[in-house]
């Protein structure tokens, strides 16, 4: 599916922000274990999610979705051996979260993926895993992954070499699983989702999220069951709205219950530096995880060298980050940027490939890119390639604002992967996106 967004002048009105995948991943996964009825508000219904949801229930976990909600039965038995491959689609962290989990249960189990996920480093999972006692088979470091009994260590350490919340997600759910205690420590500070939601469900653990670097301490644990659990809304999918509204001419946006985890919304602060006027009101805990409105209106932006530490609490905003720093006047500098290679494309390449595209002066580094932002509107007339990656094709739809002939983006079906409706909300704020053959 190809996707074409017109130019337009602003962007108004008021919109609730969609459920959280990260989110509603781990809440499928923790929620199973805890095996009692719960029923979740806010989940996203979307690709991702939905795959994880389908390896629990292959594994014995009875998950249902229902029009407004998402409720976890308990299980009428323990988890098994699932008779079919696990299918995760496209998602990383599914596969890498899951291998935790089957992990720590020490059964069978085959993971596969799509084309995308099954060329993805799980290496930085499977090693630490194994070295748990974990017994994995991979196609090099690769999917699929067949995973053998296993009998998880007590009082496992590990130092993570790369700052990665799937990989420390991964061990705390082994750990968890299998009842072992576990101390990790993270280069620096990752998305504490994981963290938080063991803390919401009153389990033992211990972590610092504010010095640079991070360390987590997980007892032996039982967890405690809740009947309800609500999802806030994902960051991620509100930085599109963010961008689009800052980069139009003319816009006074309304972003209600946007998540506000400071380990996931650095990209809030980048945007500060560089001019942006967004305003947080509303500020509430939900379920553990912050949450709040923002009101955004257009905005002048200037470039800015982006502090090296904030690289983990912004990484999946780096291609929104991009759009914002090509309409900003000066120089935008992101370094130390290169886990963007192996997301679900090469996102320095592709981000590298559309600036080119848009006429954006701009340098790819082995580990970033440096932006030279053009204040005025771009003319375009080649198409661009999404690299079958979700959050390129709409970050570059977001590009279509600026663009006097539109922005063309191929192969946009990936875009159900985490945020199914975008092009509906984005229009019912003034975007023009429309199929395009
Ligand atoms: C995620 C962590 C990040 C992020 C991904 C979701 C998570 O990956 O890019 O989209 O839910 O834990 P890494 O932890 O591998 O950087």
């Amino acid at each position: 599916m190809n996707l074409i967004s017109s130019q337009i002048k602003s962007l108004n009105g008021e919109v609730v922000c969609p459920g959280d995948k990260s989110i509603s991943q781990r809440i499928l996964i923790l929620g199973s274990m805890l095996n009692c009825n719960t029923s979740i508000k806010g989940f996203l219904d979307a690709y991702d999610p939905n795959s994880t949801l389908s390896a629990l229930n292959y594994m014995g976990a009875s998950i249902v979705k229902t029009k407004t909600r998402v409720i976890l039965n308990k299980r009428t038995q323990p988890y098994k051996k699932p008779e079919e491959d696990l299918d995760l689609g496209n998602s990383g962290t599914g596969m890498r979260l899951m291998l935790g989990l089957i992990s720590g249960l020490g059964i069978r189990a085959t993971l596969v993926g799509d084309s995308s996920l099954s060329k993805r480093p799980m290496l930085r999972v499977i090693k630490p895993l194994m070295d748990m006692g974990a017994n994995i088979k991979s196609n090099e470091g690769k999917a699929p992954i067949k995973m053998i009994e296993s009998n998880i260590a007590n009082d496992f350490k590990y130092d993570m070499p790369i700052a990665s919340a799937q990989v420390k997600s991964s061990l705390l759910l082994a750990s968890l699983s299998s009842n072992k205690s576990i101390i990790i420590t993270e280069p620096k500070i990752t998305r504490n989702h994981t963290e938080r939601m063991i803390e919401y469900f009153e389990g033992d653990i211990e972590y610092d999220s504010k010095n640079k670097k991070g360390f987590i301490r997980l007892g032996k644990t039982n967890l405690t069951p809740k009947e309800t659990y609500e999802v806030v809304g994902d960051f991620s999918s509100a930085s599109f709205m963010i961008v689009a509204a800052l980069i139009a001419k003319e816009s006074h946006l309304v972003i209600k219950n946007v998540g506000l985890n400071p380990t996931r919304s650095g990209l809030i602060n980048i945007l500060l530096l560089m001019g942006a006027d967004i305003k947080i009101v509303n500020q509430t805990l939900v379920c553990n995880e912050e949450s709040a409105d923002l009101i955004v209106k257009s905005s002048d932006l200037h470039g800015i060298e982006v502090p090296e530490d904030i690289i983990p609490n912004i990484i999946d905003e780096i291609p929104i980050l991009s759009i914002a720093a090509a309409f900003s006047k000066g120089t935008t500098i992101i370094k130390n940027a290169s886990e963007l290679r192996v997301k679900e494309s090469d996102r320095l390449n592709a981000i590298s490939e559309g600036l080119h595209k848009l006429n954006i002066n701009h340098k790819m580094f082995e580990d970033g890119l440096l932006i030279k932002g053009n204040t005025g509107d771009v003319d375009i007339y080649e198409e661009i390639n999404s690299f079958d990656d979700h959050r390129i094709a709409m970050s570059f739809l977001i590009a279509g604002i600026r663009s006097k002939n539109g922005v063309k983006v191929n192969n946009c079906k990936n875009i159900e992967t985490s945020f199914p409706n975008f092009k509906d909300i984005m229009n019912s704020l003034g975007m023009k996106i429309n199929e395009k053959n």
